[in-house]
């Protein structure tokens, strides 16, 4: 899809012409204000098409209702726009200009909804789903473009490794498409290596798979960063939950599990095009729990990094045990912060579903910009309690821990295990987005299938540094 720039939108010549109309006030469009009925009122996601038989250089005009003026936000706009983009791709559009009569800032919002509704993963598809190729805008910074257009192809990235099968996204491949980032620095531990840092834990799970893990270690940094970062993402290529197996259906889509991986080898990509002044270190654990006479077992005792001892209680909690060494290494590397973000329970899918992802973490204030942050990047985060009930059912005879607790509060119950790897003066937050990674049906904006969850509020959280 190519974003262009023209003198006046209205104008050119192309399938769909998309225009606003806010509830209460008439459009700028004769057209629209002769032929459209009295129930077209502008109220939020209505739609009112029309042909325009040569009167006008657009085929179609599309007014799209954005509700009242003096209520817009980046939301309403994102939404918006993406109905429109899917009402243009039904109409069989190639070509659409966007023509908003508004004061409104919305070129960077309305961007996002459309590559996000223009998106759909047909690599493997002979016949390809019809898209949007051509857009007009006008009255818009190049930069806002070029902004939108950076955070949309990582987002876009984040897709599509996450969409990708487990066949295709292994650890080694997640490795190679960290090395080929632009401007970015990328280290690759093998397992010889893992073994050397002391990552018993992320290397037990690796153990099952005939694919080797893959420690893969990301850094951007300006001059003279301002903070640093640690973002990490969960990198289960595959979760068939090991010897502890899951039931067919809960495996299907667990090639999703390095949705968080993803996520940041989607951020780590952008980093270079939007030069913040900041060190960030984007840290992936890679590997696949499976199922075999190598793999590890229901009470192995493991040491993690920080030489914390785990009894396996489940083989099916996995992410944890990976995120595990992941902490411990990105403290060790002295940073201020750290964000990890992780498919990584299905308790916190039960608990908030597709509409939002849990955060947890060891500072309220830092959650709380993170949640914000979120607000306006369109994702939404919703804070998690963090208290030692949920730890004190991990208690094991035999070890420091297990690593898992009762299935009831699992979400918290995997935050609080995650935070015994985490240095207590580094600030850190972790993201369960296990609802919001991955759509059995569409919701909103997107289609079914990955979402590409974190990177916006991710990119804007440290970009706003
Ligand atoms: N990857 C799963 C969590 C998950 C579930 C992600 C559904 C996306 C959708 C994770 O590794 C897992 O299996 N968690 C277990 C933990 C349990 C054994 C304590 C779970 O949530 O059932
Ligand atoms: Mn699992
Ligand atoms: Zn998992």
């Amino acid at each position: 899809m190519e974003i262009k720039i023209v003198e006046n939108a209205k104008e050119i010549l192309c399938d769909v012409l998309i225009i606003n109309k806010f509830e209460g006030k008439e459009t700028s469009n004769a057209l629209v204000n002769r032929f459209a009925p009295k129930s077209f009122e502008g109220k939020p996601g209505q739609i009112f098409v029309i042909h325009t038989q040569k009167e006008y250089p657009a085929t179609e005009i599309l007014a799209i209702g954005l509700g009242k003026e003096q209520e817009m936000d980046n939301n309403i706009i994102r939404e918006n726009i993406a109905k429109a983009i899917k009402k243009s791709i039904e109409l069989k559009a190639k070509s659409v200009a966007i023509d908003f009569s508004t004061d409104y800032e919305f070129i960077i919002p309305a961007i996002m909804g459309l590559s996000i509704a223009n998106y759909h993963f047909d690599k493997y598809k002979t016949k390809k789903e019809h898209r949007i190729s051509e857009v007009y805008v006008s009255n818009v910074s190049g930069q806002a473009v070029e902004l939108a257009n950076t955070i949309g192809e990582s987002l876009k990235l984040a897709r599509n490794l996450a969409n990708e099968p487990a066949a295709f996204a292994t650890p080694s491949k997640l490795a190679e498409i960290a090395q080929g980032l632009e401007g970015i620095k990328t280290v690759i531990y093998d397992e010889p290596k893992i073994k050397e840092m002391g990552m018993g834990a992320f290397l037990a799970v690796a153990k099952g798979s005939s694919q080797s893990p893959k420690f893969i270690h990301m850094k951007y940094t300006s001059d003279n960063p301002k903070k640093r970062i640690a973002i990490i993402g969960k990198g289960l290529c595959f979760d068939s939950g090991g010897l502890d197996i899951k039931p067919p259906a809960s495996m299907l889509n667990m090639k999703d599990d390095m949705s968080g991986a993803a996520c940041v080898i989607g951020v780590m990509k952008a980093l270079n095009q939007l030069k913040p002044e900041v060190e960030v270190h984007g840290l992936i654990a890679a590997c696949e729990n499976m199922p075999s006479s190598s793999s590890y077992k229901p009470g192995d005792i493991l040491t993690a990094k920080n030489g914390k001892t785990i009894e396996v209680d489940n083989t099916d909690a996995e992410g944890r045990l990976t995120l595990a060494d992941a902490l411990c290494y990105a403290c060790e590397l002295g940073v201020d912060e750290v964000i990890d973000i992780a498919t990584l329970t299905g308790a916190c899918m039960v608990a908030l579903g597709t509409a939002a992802a849990g955060i947890m973490g060891n500072d309220d204030e830092f959650i709380k910009n993170i949640i914000e942050v979120g607000k306006c990047s369109g994702e939404k985060y919703w804070q998690l309690p963090m208290w030692q009930e949920y730890r004190d059912n991990m208690n094991s005879d035999v070890a420091d821990m297990k690593n898992t607790g009762t299935r009831n509060g699992g979400a918290s119950a995997a935050g609080m295990f995650l935070k015994e790897f985490v240095t207590d003066s580094v600030k850190w937050a972790h993201i369960d987005i296990a609802g919001t990674a991955f759509l059995d049906k569409p919701y909103k904006e997107f289609c079914k299938g990955a979402t590409g969850a974190g990177v916006r509020t991710l990119l804007s959280y440290i970009t706003c540094q």
